[in-house]
């Protein structure tokens, strides 16, 4: 059985892209009878920043990168900010290996609030994984506040997206 690991950029909760990240890691897994396995910024806790190296981290940032490089594939989510995905985000995969993740099919997905920044998918989400030698998927979610109803659940707008995305992760990871 694989095991499918869903990370997202929220550094705080209630969040958006936890939730989006959550349903897209449990349809992959319900598909592929896989285990899984959610974590947020808020798991990684405060000393995430200050954490330059694997070397003395903290176990709750430990254990994430270990999910990461033991996963047999990942969902990666940020709220966009500024345009791109979240800095911290960007910190906890500038730490990895340069080739943790070769091979490896990934799907990204944003929330935000604005449509025009939508091309920070393809611009700079995408080639971060690519950087990694990771088999980004064709399929990737961006879903702004009209997508989500009460508690953040997504609507059946965005479930049916996320269904398509999750369709080339699936395909990937067979
Ligand atoms: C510091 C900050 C910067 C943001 N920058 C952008 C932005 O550049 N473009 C945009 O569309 N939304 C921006 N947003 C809105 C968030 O992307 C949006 O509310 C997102 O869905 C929040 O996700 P969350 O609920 O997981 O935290 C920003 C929000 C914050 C707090």
């Amino acid at each position: 059985m694989g095991t499918i690991v869903g990370i997202s950029g929220n550094f705080s909760r209630p969040s958006k892209t936890r939730r989006m990240v959550e349903v897209i890691v449990e349809a992959a897994a319900t598909e592929l009878a896989w285990e899984s396995r959610v974590f947020d910024l808020v798991d990684a806790g405060p000393a995430l920043g200050a954490t330059l190296g694997r070397k003395h981290a903290p176990p709750e940032i430990d254990r994430i990168w270990t999910a990461i490089e033991t996963c047999d594939a990942l969902v990666v989510g940020s709220p966009v900010y500024k345009a791109s995905y979240t800095g911290l985000l960007k910190h906890l995969f500038d730490i990895l290996d340069m080739n943790a993740l070769r091979g490896r099919p990934v799907l990204v997905a944003a929330t935000a609030k604005a449509s025009s920044h939508e091309l920070m998918i393809d611009h700079q989400f995408r080639p971060l994984f690519a950087f990694f030698r990771a088999v980004v998927v064709s399929g990737s979610v961006y879903a702004l506040e009209q997508d989500f109803g009460p508690e953040n659940e997504p609507t059946e707008g965005l479930r049916q997206r996320v269904a398509t995305a999750v369709g080339t992760l699936v395909a990937a990871a067979r």
